[in-house]
């Protein structure tokens, strides 16, 4: 069953078309990840399938519902991101909340729960991550690795559909980044939806079941991470495999 799909996805930046109309389904545990180059329009992908952009054309079919995303209207905008999750490449914490704060704070403001239900909420997430015991901690009390738990805590406490990551490990010192893959592994394991842009080819070739391949505003090829990898015929692949694997 597919959680979400898209259909000819087209943006342009001041007449300057970066998306050429991308086509992608997603389908319930299913662990994406979306690599490619530099400028091939990937955070631009995730951002218009979350909003955060508008996309200047394309549908959308979010559990069986259609939206045209040129029309689109807020309120179903709405709806759709009370179902998603999005985690950024720099965590986009309140740097004057606590890490349980940060966690219950959509879930008291945006989903009018109430203080004591969100707390238990927001302890059981943190403790997911590795985290129970910081929960008392500001951002600037703890690690990059830690803060982008947190982030991650504070995605998965929604209980979403599907979580969207945008490179979550590219702003981190190379020693933290394998506490973060670790979340995003066992989070995977358990039967989480996500999609993942991503420069790891471990996580790639390990954790995600399939992989998109972008490049200057088009998926180039789509299939099964083993397939991928151990056939990467086209030689733009082998060569960004190759040289991303350094
Ligand atoms: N707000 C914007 N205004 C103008 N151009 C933009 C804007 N956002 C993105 N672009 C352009 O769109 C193209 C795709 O950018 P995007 O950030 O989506 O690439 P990316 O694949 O995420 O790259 P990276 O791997 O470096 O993060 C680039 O040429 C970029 O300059
Ligand atoms: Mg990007």
């Amino acid at each position: 069953m597919s959680v979400i799909e898209i259909k000819n996805i087209k943006k342009s930046f001041q007449g300057k078309e970066i998306l050429h109309g991308i086509n992608l389904s997603v389908d319930k545990g299913d662990v994406i990840a979306i690599i490619g180059p530099s400028g091939s329009g990937k955070t631009t992908l995730l951002r218009c399938m979350n909003f955060l952009e508008k996309a200047d054309e394309g549908i959308m079919i979010f559990e069986n519902e259609k939206f045209e995303l040129d029309k689109i209207k807020n309120k179903q905008i709405g709806h759709i991101r009370q179902r998603t999750g999005f985690v950024f490449q720099n965590y986009n914490l309140f740097l004057n909340k606590t890490a349980l704060e940060n966690v219950t704070e959509g879930l008291i403001i945006g989903r009018k729960m109430h203080k004591d239900e969100a707390k238990k909420i927001a302890f059981d997430a943190l403790e997911r991550v590795g985290l129970k015991d910081r929960a008392d901690y500001k951002p600037s009390q703890l690690s990059g690795g830690q803060q982008q738990r947190v982030a991650i805590a504070r995605a998965i406490a929604t209980n979403p559909d599907i979580i969207y990551f945008d490179e979550p490990t590219s702003a981190l010192d190379p020693e933290l980044i394998g506490e973060v893959l670790e979340v995003m592994k066992k989070l995977a394991e358990e039967g989480m939806t996500m999609l993942v842009v991503t420069h790891e080819m471990s996580f790639a070739k390990n954790v995600s079941n399939k992989v998109v391949f972008m490049e200057q505003g088009y998926v180039v090829k789509e299939s099964s991470s083993k397939d991928f990898f151990e056939n990467p015929e086209d030689e733009r692949i082998k060569t960004f495999i190759a040289n991303i694997g350094r």
